[in-house]
């Protein structure tokens, strides 16, 4: 199994989503010894946001008339290969202002490309994504699923389901910030959720 792995906190030692995140794939190696890795920290190091030229580039079906316009897609077709070389895709995504990190958003506006992830057809978009699944561990500070404050959870399935990942589990770590009792206990919910959910992928 090959599995993608994105971190979207700029947190370090304190990240909540990246310690989940780690914990899932301890898990999933004790049942997948092949299992390969490949680790995309955006949020450490954050993929540039789309520009005039990347916009112009992803529309000229390879029709460049501006040379600018082909290394504009540079992080596009990296980032975007490796997600479709991917057989499980695991997102670790804090809650930031309801929604999920400017990070992550700047990963998901580089990946989901026309011809790419998804093509336009006459009938309307059509996901080019196959065969995955995804999961997604977010860590929020109150308590939010399910509420008119949560633009995270719905955000990501619309945009995964968009060019095709409709697989797709959440785990969420929820109260983190109202004491450090609350953040242990739903870390220790959240880990244990992790740990039972790798025995069936
Ligand atoms: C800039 C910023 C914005 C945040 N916005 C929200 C929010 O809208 N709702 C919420 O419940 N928690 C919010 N939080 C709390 C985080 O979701 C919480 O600290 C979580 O643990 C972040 O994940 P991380 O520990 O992996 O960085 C915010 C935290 C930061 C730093």
């Amino acid at each position: 199994m090959k599995l993608l792995h994105i971190d979207a906190s700029p947190r370090t030692v304190r990240s909540v989503t990246r310690k989940l995140s780690a914990t899932f794939v301890g898990a999933l190696r004790l049942n997948h010894p092949e299992l390969q890795v490949i680790h995309r920290d955006v949020g450490h190091n954050p993929p540039p946001f789309i520009s005039d030229a990347w916009i112009g580039a992803a529309f000229a079906k390879g029709d460049f008339n501006d040379p600018s316009m082909k290394g504009a897609l540079h992080h596009s077709d990296e980032l975007a290969t490796e997600l479709l070389a991917c057989d499980a895709l695991l997102i670790a995504s804090p809650m930031h202002n309801f929604n999920v990190s400017a990070s992550l958003k700047a990963w998901i506006d580089q990946v989901v490309r026309t011809d790419m992830t998804f093509k336009i057809t006459e009938e309307g978009p059509v996901p080019l994504v196959k065969g995955k699944k995804a999961l997604v561990v977010t860590s929020r500070g109150g308590y939010v699923a399910g509420t008119a404050y949560d633009f995270q959870e719905p955000y990501l399935r619309t945009i995964l389901g968009f060019i095709g990942i409709t697989d797709v589990t959440f785990v969420h770590a929820e109260g983190v910030n109202s004491s450090d009792k609350d953040r242990d206990d739903a870390m220790t919910a959240a880990s244990a959720k992790l740990i039972a959910l790798a025995d069936t992928w």
